[in-house]
């Protein structure tokens, strides 16, 4: 790696403080909130014992805490069936204790995603997977935007890096990150291109990206051949190597190139727990008639 230190510093995307400032937002409403008697709440699903999910699990029960949010954590062993997951899914959409609820996915083979996320209550989706929140994102009017793709949106925002015009480029479309982001994306009226694992030529047409966003999980897959100078590059990926974390990018070999990037670990990761804060809050005051659904912020 060249350049020094402050030079470095200078192109990094701080999502640790971003996510700090959203938790500080958020704690005014919650203080609102509990003056009238309502604590907001989040129900955690894990079913399994998927390492990374764990991990993911816990950093949202330890936002929770600091945000004075409730989580309520249901572990469930591997065993559990889709009708029981189903059947507590029903017993969390009845109880008007709880504002936010959120399945961790991926969930066991026997256990159909798809449903499980349609059987999400949508007022409570605060992951914004169910297909209703879903196919709001093309009207731009979702109660709630999937945290990952909102995150992103809003460390560019924090940044004044627009997005308007620009050639965004995602390379991997799942549903949780590529397709929803892609959307949203375009809604800034983005020129944008979908990668997936059968695109051809994946590296020139990074390269031709002002803004690079990999979510592929492929640990360091991209390197100085697949960013253009200058271009803000987004790495959504974390994989553990070796027990060190690590993203989709070779950080050391493109930071010559870029102009912004998000490190991994305190990139991404910390934005999407903020996100899912703001929208269980949100859930909250829209519950509370405090916020109206179409009072999107
Ligand atoms: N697995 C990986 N990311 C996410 C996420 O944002 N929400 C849920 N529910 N599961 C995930």
């Amino acid at each position: 790696m060249t350049g020094n230190n402050s030079d470095i510093q200078k192109k990094l995307i701080d999502g640790r403080l971003i996510a700090s400032e959203i938790e500080l937002s958020i704690s005014e409403k919650i203080v609102e909130l509990k003056n009238k008697g309502i604590v907001p709440s989040i129900a955690v699903i894990l079913v399994g014992e998927n390492p990374a999910s764990v991990v993911y699990v816990r950093n949202k029960e330890r936002a929770a805490q600091r945000c004075g949010i409730l989580s309520k954590k249901d572990i469930y062993p591997e065993s559990l069936t889709e009708k029981e997951l189903l059947n507590k899914i029903e017993e969390l959409n009845n109880d008007p204790l709880i504002h936010g609820i959120l399945v961790q996915l991926p969930l066991p083979s026997h256990i159909d995603e798809k449903k499980i996320m349609e059987a999400i209550n949508p007022a409570k989706d605060v992951d914004g997977f169910h297909p209703l929140n879903v196919g709001k994102i093309f009207t731009e009017n979702a109660s709630f935007y999937p945290c990952t793709p909102y995150g992103i949106l809003k460390m560019l925002d924090y940044y004044d890096i627009p997005v308007k015009g620009k050639n965004c480029v995602i390379i991997g479309q799942s549903n949780i990150v590529g397709k929803p982001l892609a959307v949203m994306l375009m809604n800034r009226l983005a020129t944008v291109s979908s990668l997936n694992i059968f695109t051809k030529d994946v590296k020139s047409i990074a390269a031709g990206a002002d803004i690079l966003i990999s979510a592929t999980g492929k640990a360091h897959l991209i390197d100085e051949n697949y960013v253009k100078d200058g271009a803000v590059v987004i790495d959504v990926g974390i994989s553990n190597i070796g027990g060190k974390l690590c993203g989709d990018v070779n950080f050391e070999r493109v930071i010559n190139k870029v102009s912004k990037i998000t490190p991994v670990p305190g990139g991404v990761g910390p934005l999407t727990v903020a996100v899912l804060m703001e929208n269980t809050v949100k859930s909250a005051l829209i519950k509370s008639g405090i916020k109206n659904k179409r009072n999107k912020k």
